[in-house]
């Protein structure tokens, strides 16, 4: 499957954000991150609504929206969503699934369901003919900067396992939250194909974006 990158732009530098995106399109970047966070789910704020209508008339590059709300189903109207955007919507949120991610795919949308560290792969399993792809959240959501917790890298194997022997082989892997370059490639070992870049790697300080996003391909290439 082809790897591919998702920049998580709560990381980016806001106040330089037209020329970080100029980078990010030279740099064949697939997908934009963005987080949207209510202050419920998870203990923050983040982006939002005209956040992701600016971003549209920016960029032609796809997002890929994380809701990390609560009751996303009166939420998914709120947002402007362009064919062949993902959205994430979080199992752990969701009352309604099956219905939620059918009206994404109305939308013009790509469905991912996100998953928490504690939550297993099973309960996805009634919906799997209604998911485009998975997030494995590789740390529990809220905040940059965290550390990985370990047990994920074994529930992605098990997962791309669990799909490819189910007749889901199309579905994608994503992760996100401390993916730094060697767990990037630990990630894309146990079969992970969507990486969100943050600050563990290509928004790390000091650090060049482009020279980044060169290293950041080659490794989760296993090159
Ligand atoms: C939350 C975010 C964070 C973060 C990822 O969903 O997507 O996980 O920005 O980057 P790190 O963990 O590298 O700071
Ligand atoms: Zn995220």
């Amino acid at each position: 499957m082809e790897k591919k990158i998702s920049p998580s732009l709560m990381c980016a530098d806001f106040l330089n954000l037209g020329e970080e995106l100029k980078k990010l399109e030279k740099g064949g970047i697939e997908y934009l991150h963005v987080d949207i966070m209510d202050g419920e789910f998870v203990q923050n704020y983040t982006l939002g609504t005209d956040f992701v209508k600016k971003l549209h008339a920016a960029t032609d590059i796809p997002l890929d929206i994380h809701m990390m709300v609560v009751k996303p189903e009166l939420k998914l109207d709120w947002f402007e969503i362009r064919e062949g955007d993902y959205v994430s919507v979080h199992y752990e949120a969701a009352t309604h699934l099956q219905a939620l991610l059918a009206k994404i795919h109305a939308k013009g949308g790509k469905t991912m369901l996100a998953i928490n560290p504690g939550t297993p792969i099973s309960v996805m399993e009634e919906v799997l003919p209604d998911l485009d792809a998975v997030l494995v959240m590789t740390v529990n959501p809220g905040f940059a900067g965290q550390k990985l917790v370990p047990q994920t890298l074994d529930k992605i194997r098990r997962l791309r396992k669990w799909l490819d022997e189910s007749g889901y082989g199309h579905i994608e892997i994503e992760v996100d939250g401390n993916v730094n370059y060697p767990n990037a490639r630990l990630m894309s070992e146990a079969g992970a194909n969507i990486f969100v870049a943050g600050t563990s790697s290509l928004y790390a300080k000091g650090t060049d974006l482009d020279e980044e996003i060169v290293k950041f391909r080659d490794t989760i290439n296993l090159k």
